[in-house]
């Protein structure tokens, strides 16, 4: 949605922030991804929930026939009102409750991705007592880091998610004896923003290794889930508004070499919803310091941690201005040095009231949003095009 596209006048009887979603997008976004899911018959998609839960989102990507991938009972829920099947709902999370496996096994989810040996167990005997069987996939922990590039091993790096891979044999077994869960296949997740397709390849390259042992060792293989982690273009949201889902699943099909048949399963969150939210949001004042200006905005950290987190670059637009660019830093309200959205963009002449768009704020952005210094969650509307 170019700057001229964005209803302001709309705009002017709402209270801001808010987030604003171009649903068109949404749609041509999901479109590319099921043309590439046509060309590859195995292969099944399960939208990161973690990326984006308005509930007029999850409807939206639903209504495709998507599956869900949730990290927490209340995403399974979520999943579930918005009408994802539970048969296309896995389920991952290095901690989960008593409380959410019960849910997730009563609801009859897909798969529990399973991240420890001591997480198999609990499984096995919250299973027992409900009378059911968990499906299971073992989340393994690749080592491969972000920008690891395919054929350069790194050191072990242990973090908290996964199996480590050399433990796989022997956590495989023990999924395999306990009785009330059924072993169905592999987990792996690398990481998030990834742009580099030697990134994926690289995963790829492990994922054939694996299975090969398994195979050698006479273990079945079941079938494959390799995560999401797709980025999008921050810099560019007008020119490059839909990430590269050719070359994504491109890499997938063309260095994945599984048996025959086996289906590989995606969880793809920021390449589906990024793009298509913004946070609208005032300019407050304009404040000259003594080298630096500041465009104070009611927008913050509150509704976008990402900036002030991650040091995330959001390109943030003056929806209301075409007066020459100037240079701001765009900061909020609030009392945290950090609440900062950009320092030294140029953007058009801001003045007070102007309505300002931090683009590509569709993952990460509602869904992290807090109510720190008693904010109220931002309310969100929909571009229906
Ligand atoms: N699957 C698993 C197991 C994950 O942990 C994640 C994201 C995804 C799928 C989806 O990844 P995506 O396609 O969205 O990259 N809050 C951070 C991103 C955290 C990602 C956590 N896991 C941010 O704002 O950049």
């Amino acid at each position: 949605m170019l700057k001229g596209d964005f209803p302001i006048e709309s705009f002017r009887g709402l209270r801001t922030p808010f987030y604003y979603y171009d649903l068109p997008l949404l749609r041509r976004t999901l479109d590319a991804v099921q043309a590439q899911l046509d060309r590859n018959p195995t292969f099944r998609m399960h939208y990161a929930v973690k990326a984006n839960f308005n509930p007029r989102i999850l409807a939206e990507i639903a209504s495709r026939g998507f599956g869900a991938d949730c990290v927490s009972g209340g995403e399974v829920r979520a999943a579930l009102e918005a009408g994802f099947p539970p048969e296309g709902i896995v389920y991952a999370g290095v901690g989960k409750s008593d409380e959410e496996i019960r849910l997730a096994l009563g609801a009859g989810i897909a798969r529990f991705n399973a991240e420890s040996a001591a997480e198999l167990e609990v499984l096995d005997e919250l299973a027992a007592r409900m009378g059911k069987v968990a499906p299971v996939s073992l989340r393994i922990n690749p080592d491969i880091g972000a920008h690891t590039h395919a054929g350069i091993t790194t050191g072990l790096a242990e973090n908290k998610f996964g199996i480590n891979y050399e433990q796989l044999d022997e956590v495989m077994d023990l999924a395999l004896r306990l009785p009330h869960v059924q072993y169905c296949g592999l987990h792996f997740h690398i990481g998030s923003q990834i742009l580099d397709m030697m990134d994926f390849r690289a995963l790829c390259n492990r994922i054939n290794e694996l299975v090969l042992r398994l195979q050698r060792g006479g273990r079945p293989v079941g079938d494959i889930n390799v995560g999401g982690g797709l980025g999008i273009n921050y810099q560019h949201p007008n020119h490059l508004p839909i990430a590269d889902f050719e070359a994504y699943f491109g890499t997938f099909g063309r260095h994945l070499q599984l048996p025959a048949g086996t289906t590989v399963h995606f969880e793809l969150g920021r390449s589906i919803v990024a793009p298509c939210g913004s946070l609208i949001a005032r300019v407050l004042y304009v404040k000259q310091g003594t080298r630096k200006q500041f465009a104070i905005i009611d927008g913050s950290m509150t509704e976008l941690v990402r900036p002030a987190m991650y040091r995330a670059y959001h390109r943030v637009e003056n929806l209301s201005s075409d007066e020459p660019e100037e240079v701001y830093d765009v900061v909020g309200p609030v009392c945290e040095s950090s609440d900062v959205f950009v320092k030294e963009m140029a953007i058009d002449r801001c003045r007070r009231g102007d309505f300002v768009a931090i683009r590509s704020a569709g993952a990460y952005g509602e869904s992290m949003a807090s109510h720190y210094n008693c904010h109220p969650l931002p309310e969100s509307f929909f571009f229906e095009g």
